[in-house]
């Protein structure tokens, strides 16, 4: 009995054993999930900060509209502000958007000089900077980009415009844009590296790029230089438009001094049309859907070019009646 208990114990533990071995094995745990990719973020996660450098002309005023209303239409919060013309107006702008932790700041630099330490804060505070439009002198470790237009070529083209204008040389005056700032400096160097040496500038003078400055600079210099200038290089249309005002008081008529002007506004293309401009270099201020597009490129850590620069033309008396009506700005 004792002995037949062993072996029924024997058999069972055997048995046991075997069903064990066979049987399927337990299903293993579920690897820990991989930590889900975060989302890519888009326009209606986008705060941008726009501190606007002012109102001083028909090109600015497209500018801020092109950046309201692409914010409006992807949903972008803006952050606006008009600094008129002040760099410290611009810097103290900059400085709250880094308070309220905007995602970007996009700045269009009033001038160029004088951005290192608030560039800095915007680093240390990780908010990438889009300068706009004019360019910055900072080391370009304290920005993520430039969009803007290339103001050395826009000088370029409106000497070889001028070359064309005046083939025997002569006396021409420059109306400059706002001392110190990228699109005057660029113009400037520009139009000497191609202006032919039989045409003298004999002077420049600021006109801050407003209609209001750019006419008694004018007027002054009729007074000045009367019946001697035979041509004049002005950095934009609003100062073109006030130059022709005092042209005209001067008793002048169109096409006595040969006008080269830059923007290709709608007034610009006004005054071609009158006769006054002969040829009007573009510079594009419709930077909105760019900017806003690369900032979001910046949110998500996508790579991104370094300088964009606009692409851009010459427009000229004999089409501006057929494109006026097209003109966004
Ligand atoms: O920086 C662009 C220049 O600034 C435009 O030519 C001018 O009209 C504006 O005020």
């Amino acid at each position: 009995m004792k002995k037949s208990f062993q072996i029924m114990l024997f058999v069972s533990l055997m048995l046991a054993m075997l069903f064990t071995a066979c049987a399927p094995a337990a299903p293993a745990a579920p690897a820990a999930a991989a930590p889900a990719a975060a989302a890519a973020k888009t326009a209606k996660d986008l705060t941008l900060c726009y501190p606007q450098l002012g109102a001083e002309s028909d090109w600015r005023t497209a500018n801020t509209a092109s950046f309201k209303e692409t914010a409006a239409s992807l949903g972008v919060k803006l952050v606006f502000s008009d600094a008129q013309q002040k760099q410290e107006n611009q810097i103290s702008a900059i400085r709250s958007c880094i308070q309220q932790g905007v995602n970007v700041i996009a700045l269009p630099p009033v001038v160029e000089d004088g951005w290192d330490a608030v560039l800095t804060e915007a680093k240390n505070a990780n908010i990438p900077v889009i300068v706009v439009d004019r360019s910055v002198k900072a080391d370009a470790s304290l920005y993520a980009a430039h969009i803007g237009s290339n103001m050395v070529l826009e000088g370029n083209r409106s000497a070889d415009e001028m070359n064309k204008l005046l083939p025997n040389g002569g006396s021409i005056v420059e109306l400059s844009g706002t001392t110190g700032s990228g699109a005057a400096v660029g113009r400037a160097k520009g139009f000497r590296e191609k202006l032919n040496k039989n045409i003298t500038i004999i002077d420049t003078q600021t006109g801050n790029f407003t209609r209001a400055e750019g006419k008694p600079v004018m007027e002054a210099f009729l007074k000045k230089y009367a019946g001697k200038i035979q041509g004049a290089f002005i950095h934009n249309d609003d100062m073109a438009i006030g130059a022709v005002e005092a042209i005209k008081a001067a008793g002048l008529k169109p096409g006595d001094i040969k006008i080269i002007s830059i923007d290709g506004t709608r007034g610009g293309f006004q005054l071609m049309i009158d006769g006054w401009v002969q040829a009007d270099v573009e510079c594009n201020p419709l930077l909105g859907p760019q900017v806003m597009d690369l900032a979001v490129k910046l949110m998500n850590g996508e790579k991104i070019t370094k300088e964009v620069l606009t692409d851009e033309s010459t427009y000229y008396p004999d089409k501006a009646k057929e494109l006026l009506p097209t003109r966004k700005y």
